[in-house]
């Protein structure tokens, strides 16, 4: 791996603003970070400090009003509407609150469904999908459809939907919001194997001091900014 390949996503003096009537808001003001590639990344920080706000542009979901997202440094504002699909759905596994599972299909078939639409050449689909959903430890709940179930247990459909295809980045916004702390806990620490043992890049929000210490690096966000970066201790 050469030197310039370390580094798997950065934003470069990002921000993003909000127009509402005549008012601005300034969600994000001059952020700058570098991800490195095989490390599991928790953004921490109060309501309204602009999380969301900056994962959605780590995402590619929303546009900076000025600064780059670099993904493996190719400029992200610079691929056109195909380009962005295509690299959200092959290299980026997402986990947004407000992506929501497909209404008309069961669990299971909400998991084959992303992985079809990823491309992945897999012998056996349907197995493959079963074993993500046993991971995250709703394998009986599989044929429920989305409204039959919790929202804990739909959190973690969606958490498999977004791994199954073996992306190589994860972006999620408080994965962990629906979850009592066990599963929280059963969650972070199958990201931090993922991360161990696969190779995989996570980039997490929460606001659960709990969960942190399970991360590489903890990033604090305040007012629109990233605050301060601290190690964690990685086994909780
Ligand atoms: N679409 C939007 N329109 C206007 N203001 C927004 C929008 N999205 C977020 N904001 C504002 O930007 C700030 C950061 O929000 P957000 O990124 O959601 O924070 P967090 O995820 O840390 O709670 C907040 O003040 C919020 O009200
Ligand atoms: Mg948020």
């Amino acid at each position: 791996m050469d030197a310039g390949n370390d580094i798997i996503l950065r934003a470069e003096n990002v921000t993003r603003d909000f127009y509402r009537k005549s008012e601005v808001i300034h969600a994000v003001r001059g952020v700058s970070v570098e991800i490195k590639r095989g490390t599991f990344n928790i953004l921490c920080g109060r309501s309204g400090s602009g999380k969301t706000t900056l994962i959605n542009m780590l995402a590619a979901i929303d546009t900076p009003t000025s600064g780059d997202i670099f993904f493996e440094d190719v400029n992200v504002a610079l691929l056109n509407e195909r380009k962005r699909d295509e690299l959200r759905r092959k290299n980026i596994g997402i986990i947004f609150q407000n992506t929501a599972l497909l209404a008309q299909m069961s669990a299971l078939e909400n998991v084959e469904f992303s992985l079809s639409v990823s491309g992945k050449k897999v012998k056996n689909k349907k197995d493959l999908c079963i074993e993500w959903l046993e991971k995250l430890g709703i394998r009986e709940r599989r044929n429920h459809m989305p409204a039959e179930m919790s929202g804990g247990e739909q959190a973690r459909v969606a958490i498999s939907r977004a791994l199954v295809h073996s992306p190589k980045l994860i972006l999620a916004d408080e994965p962990t919001s629906e979850l009592d702390s066990k599963t929280s806990f059963r969650v972070v620490d199958l990201f931090r194997e993922l991360v161990d043992k696969e190779g995989l890049t996570i980039v997490m929000t929460t606001h659960d001091v709990n969960i942190m210490d399970v991360a590489d690096t903890i990033y604090t966000m305040e007012d629109g900014v990233i605050v301060s970066e601290r190690k964690g201790n990685k086994a909780i």
